[in-house]
């Protein structure tokens, strides 16, 4: 197990376009094996390789259904909308309220190279959208309505009755 440094807000590894991947090989199995890693020991749901320094498309999520390897990510299809908090590991202590897709669906490659496509609801769909976002440079602040105060991230917001 090898766990990765997670670079945070100010880092300008989080602020960059990732390349596609291009190679399925062991480096990217170690990559994908060290990126879940580091996700559960942070108690994540997701993390992209850009958090960890690795300016490719590639990230991991997992909101309680298991894990997903995602490359080259795409969203292919959006629908509906959903408004609820959002946090990030790169950004640890805050948190801001987000409107996402209620639905969307994700083409991308899995870790041998093979096409794949999945949808995603709800919390999960939240997640996809917030890790692509990583692999082209943006954050949840760039897009979300509004940052919580410490106070409201311990306690009720109005947007946690939307979903
Ligand atoms: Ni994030």
């Amino acid at each position: 197990m090898a766990i990765r440094k997670i670079v945070t807000l100010g880092d300008e590894t989080l602020r960059k376009e990732c390349r596609k991947q291009e190679k399925f090989d062991l480096r990217l199995a170690i990559l994908l094996k060290d990126m879940a890693d580091t996700m559960y020991r942070a108690e994540g749901v997701g993390l992209a390789a850009p958090q960890v320094g690795v300016l490719r498309r590639v990230c991991v999520i997992d909101v309680g259904e298991g894990l997903v390897e995602m490359i080259n990510p795409v969203i292919t299809k959006r629908e509906g909308e959903q408004t609820g908090r959002e946090g990030c590991l790169s950004l640890p202590g805050r948190q801001g309220v987000v409107t996402r897709p209620m639905k969307v669906t994700v083409n991308y490659q899995d870790r041998r190279g093979a096409f794949q496509q999945l949808n995603a609801e709800g919390f999960f769909a939240r997640a996809c959208c917030h890790e692509i976002d990583h692999l082209d440079g943006r954050v949840y602040i760039d897009v979300m309505d509004r940052e919580l105060t410490p106070e409201e991230i311990e306690g009720h917001i109005p947007e946690d009755d939307d979903e």
